[in-house]
């Protein structure tokens, strides 16, 4: 296998705080620890070695970063990218008053399946480039678009093909033409049988305050199915109010509880004690018009922060990271760095990944550049395509 050394990077964010002789407890700047004329080795697809340009060993080959910033890739953990049709007029009318409810999804349920493998294979391909052109190493996707057998199934299948972070996400919402109870039944037996072995994770609409999504009950049966067949659990709740979801995600310890727009005192306190990320998800309060939730009282209380993009065609239709760490920055209290941490580490974490958004020693080679002197850039020119993935 050959190494290649990068050399000359004006600034590296390692994400390592081992390196600043601390752990968990570091936050902020020390806690990204930074390494300004920095170099680094990559032997196939890992790190080899990290530290000073003028310390660097040889290698194979030599990639010169013109004192440009590198940064571990972005790891961006909630996507829904296996659908086919358009739903701008659903974000146009909300611009201008309407609420979003979840009804919507049925809109994309029909166009998805009526598109053929190769259709969907093409669609999901050009969004996961769109993000890897924008920074993104690693994106997790889920299914939700299908809800029959055949159909989440098939969302599976392709949303393998391009990552190993799959979401069996059966209880989207209830197909409008199907009892609630027999679907409840269908997500957590055949379709669940059909669904596990193409999955990791398995996910839950988890919303009271939605007549189409899962209320507490349903969502703790569910997940406990999910859990009975191997998947992991993780959720959606508080996007729409506070609700029951919380509070169940860190009862089944699941790695990451997603949206947390509305959290009550209690949910907070129960995230700050638990291993559960709460995953924000900036961009689906930008296109719902809904109140931004604070990153920075979660993170004074001790709760450990993602930041991931949504992709998908109801609340989010962007896969920018970029865009979400300058939301993150100007309307949730978080710190340029603390942002920056949430988009890389903290995604990793809210998939219980260690080999992604740091960079060390063993961990993968994924990498982003910056075409500018500090990753403060990323959060102050917000639109402008300065990040893009490293391929060394
Ligand atoms: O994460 N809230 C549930 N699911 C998606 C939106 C799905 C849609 O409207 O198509 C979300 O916001
Ligand atoms: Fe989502």
């Amino acid at each position: 296998m050959s190494t290649t050394l990068v050399t000359n990077i004006g600034e590296l964010v390692t994400n390592d705080p081992a390196r600043n002789g601390g752990g968990a407890a570091l936050r902020g700047e020390e806690r990204i620890a930074l390494l300004r004329d920095a170099a680094l080795v990559i032997d196939g697809e890992h790190i080899a070695w990290v530290g000073a340009a003028s310390d660097a060993p040889d290698a194979d080959r030599c990639l010169d970063m013109e004192g440009a910033t590198v940064i571990p890739a972005f790891v961006d953990s909630h996507n829904h990218l296996v659908f086919d049709g358009d739903r701008s007029a659903e974000f146009a009318a909300r611009m201008t008053g309407e609420a979003y409810d979840g009804g919507g999804i049925a809109n994309t349920v029909r166009p998805t399946r009526q598109a053929s493998d190769e259709r969907l294979r093409e669609l999901v391909a050009a969004r996961v480039e769109q993000a890897r052109a924008q920074g993104t190493g690693l994106v997790e996707i889920k299914s939700g678009y299908g809800l029959s057998v055949d159909d989440e199934a098939r969302a599976l299948r392709i949303a393998g093909e391009f990552t190993d972070e799959v979401t069996y996400l059966g209880a989207h919402v209830v197909p409008s033409d199907t009892d609630r109870r027999e679907y409840v039944d269908l997500v957590t037996g055949a379709m669940l049988e059909a669904c596990a072995p193409l999955a990791r994770w398995i996910d839950v609409f988890c919303e009271p305050h939605s007549a189409h999504a899962f209320d507490g009950d349903e969502t703790r049966e569910i997940l406990g199915a999910g859990v009975a067949a191997g998947l992991m659990p993780r959720l959606h709740a508080g996007q729409l109010g506070e609700g029951p979801g919380v509070q169940l995600a860190v009862e089944f310890d699941a790695a990451s509880v997603d949206h947390c727009t509305f959290l009550s005192t209690e949910d907070v306190a129960a995230l700050a004690g638990s291993s559960t990320v709460a995953t924000l998800l900036p961009g689906v309060e930008f296109s719902t018009r809904q109140p931004f939730p604070s990153g920075r009282d979660l993170l004074d209380a001790g709760v450990e922060v993602a930041l991931a993009t949504d992709c998908n065609p109801g609340t989010c239709f962007s896969n920018s990271m970029p865009f979400m760490i300058a939301l993150a920055v100007r309307e949730m209290g978080m710190t340029p760095a603390e942002a920056l941490w949430a988009a890389t580490a903290g995604g990793a974490a809210a998939l219980r990944r260690g080999d992604v958004g740091v960079i060390r020693v063993g961990a993968r080679a994924d990498l982003a550049m910056l075409d500018a002197p500090s990753y403060l850039h990323i959060a102050y020119r917000p639109g402008v395509p300065i990040v893009s993935s490293l391929a060394a």
